[in-house]
């Protein structure tokens, strides 16, 4: 999508704006709510950069502003690091992993397991906190980051601190034929990668952070987190928590600011030894090329087009129902595997439009800290440029909205939940990826051919299906070429399962064991006896 404002470093590239969309504005009553005293004082100092260990400005001086995606309004300032910021911090890190007798590498295993337990007890000791300022942040309802957000990310730490002590190798009898009647003895260990650079997006600030930090501190790592700069708040408090729990100073660095500047210099810098990277498609490839220099190791989690696959034998239409709507609107559709092709066996197609659609007429809109919100704005002011985008080239291109299609209420970013059907295989609605609450339908008749067609995509991030059919429900899995395929239910998320794309959604696995392969080295030692 092109027409977005520029960003640029050092201004308030993200000054909320008269919008100019060709979508219809629906009214919308968006009441005001102040945020808790505890979040306006979190609220009220600039918030600095964490580099080894200290609370500071940027070395520009330069700051910039994050705003509450309800109202559009100015809610805090934040360090706007750049590259000599990253350098600082790419600098603290890389001296912790190069000192052999720094407490950090001296830990014991059990000592890191504790340390790291502690994170996901403090996370939920100051759960109410985290899901406020999360929600004023990213627009989502307070609740849903109460009851998923928060413990997921507790939880997080909580599954990783286990694995820090089971980080083992292997003995392996070795041949050698060209050593005849030598003896050796060999194995493995798992060493960490050194200075990792991890970027992460807005649409689950704090648990994305959880995902990524947890691997690092489980193997030992030190690391430079750059989280967005559209929610940069739930990172930073979560340093705090760090701190609190007892991460030694250097360990972990949490640099705010933007991608194109700060997030550019950390993807390419010298001294990093691994990047990590959750977003957009597009920046991951700029990820790959800036990793190239010094063929830093990279993982990437990247966008999605989820095929969402009904079956005419569901076990429970109106549980199916629910399960389809859900896949989509779920924090607003802004999940990289959101459930956004919906393909519906022919003869139930009707009443799972209509069900989709009434439980999308549903939905009550409002901001995140109202109580009785279930669905809040769009993050920011781009996105909702991009996702009324895709709402008018559906139309444009004669896809059917059955409901929604309208932007809501004309301060903060707010988009009904729309149901489109009608829509050709090529439109950009049916191959992009929007990142809003917009979902196509259309029916199948053939459940080969649906296969296919889920499949038609350039990315593979996950898959739903609905049958109560098992032996279908295997077929079908087994042919879906995704990362997470869902069996009647969706957006099923757990730390003991990987989580990750096929294809262009991305390198790598998140979570589970599989992610700590990602973030040690195996060593093999080889001793002649
Ligand atoms: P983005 O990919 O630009 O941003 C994600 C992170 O990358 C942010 O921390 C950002 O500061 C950083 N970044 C941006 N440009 C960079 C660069 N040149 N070098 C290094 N880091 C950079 O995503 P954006 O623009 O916020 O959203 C655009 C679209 O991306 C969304 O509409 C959605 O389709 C997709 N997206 C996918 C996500 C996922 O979970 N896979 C999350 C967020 C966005
Ligand atoms: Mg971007």
């Amino acid at each position: 999508m092109k027409g977005l404002r520029p960003r640029r470093a050092g201004v308030h590239w993200r000054q909320p704006q008269p919008h100019k969309t060709m979508v219809a504005t629906a009214p919308l009553e968006i009441p005001e709510i102040n945020p808790s005293p505890r979040v306006q004082e979190f609220l009220s100092a600039t918030r600095p950069l964490l580099i080894n260990g200290e609370w500071k400005a940027a070395a520009s001086g330069e700051t910039f502003a994050v705003y509450n995606p309800a109202s559009g309004a100015e809610i805090a300032q934040v360090a706007e690091g750049g590259a000599e910021d990253i350098n600082q911090a790419v600098a603290a890190a890389r001296k912790v992993f190069d000192d052999p007798s720094h407490a950090w590498n001296t830990m014991t295993p059990s000592e890191r397991g504790k340390l790291i337990w502690k994170i996901g007890d403090l996370i939920l000791e100051h759960a109410d906190e985290l899901a406020e300022l999360e929600s004023l942040d990213n627009g989502k309802p307070m609740g849903v980051a109460k009851v998923a957000d928060v413990p997921l990310s507790a939880d997080l730490f909580h599954y990783m601190a286990g694995w820090a002590t089971k980080l083992e190798g292997n003995t392996i009898p070795i041949s050698v034929p060209y050593a005849p009647g030598a003896k050796f003895h060999a194995f493995t260990v798992r060493e960490p990668v050194g200075v990792v650079g991890q970027i992460i997006p807005w649409n689950f600030p704090l648990l994305m952070a959880a995902w990524k930090l947890g691997p690092v501190l489980a193997t030992g790592n030190c690391v430079v987190l750059k989280p967005a700069e559209q929610t940069p708040l739930t990172a930073l408090r979560l340093g705090e928590i760090l701190q609190e729990a007892g991460v030694p100073d250097g360990v972990v660095n949490i640099v705010t600011g933007m991608g194109e500047t700060a997030g550019a210099a950390l993807a390419a810098h010298d001294d990093v030894d691994k990047v990590a990277f959750t977003g957009s498609t597009e920046v991951g490839k700029m990820i790959v090329n800036a990793a190239a220099g010094n063929l830093k190791k990279v993982t990437l989690e990247l966008g999605g087009k989820s095929p969402n696959i009904i079956f005419k034998d569901t076990d429970d239409l109106e549980a199916t129902i629910a399960g389809a709507a859900s896949a989509i609107f779920f924090n607003h559709g802004q999940c990289c595997c959101a459930g956004s092709r919906l393909y519906v066996e022919k003869d139930i197609f009707d009443d799972v439009v209509q069900g989709v659609s009434a439980a999308a007429d549903a939905i009550k809109l409002g901001p995140g800290l109202a109580a009785d919100t279930e669905m809040g704005p769009l993050v920011s002011d781009e996105q909702l440029e991009r996702v009324t985008g895709y709402m008018n080239a559906g139309q444009e291109a004669g896809a059917n909205c059955v409901t929604g299609g309208t932007r809501r209420g004309d301060s903060g970013y707010f988009v009904s939940p729309t149901v489109i059907t009608d829509a050709r295989d090529d439109m950009s609605i049916v191959r992009e990826e929007i990142f809003g609450p917009v979902v196509v339908a259309d029916p199948f008749d053939d459940p080969e051919e649906i296969i296919a067609r889920g499949n038609d995509s350039t990315y593979g991030l996950a898959a739903g299906i609905w049958t109560r059919d098992i032996a279908k429900a295997h077929r079908t899995a087994a042919r879906l070429r995704a990362g997470t395929v869902w069996v009647n239910c969706y957006n099923i998320f757990d730390a003991a399962l990987p989580f990750g794309g096929y294809k262009q959604s991305g390198w790598g696995r998140e979570m589970g064991h599989e992610v700590l392969d990602l973030y040690t080295e195996t060593k093999a030692v080889c001793l002649g006896l």
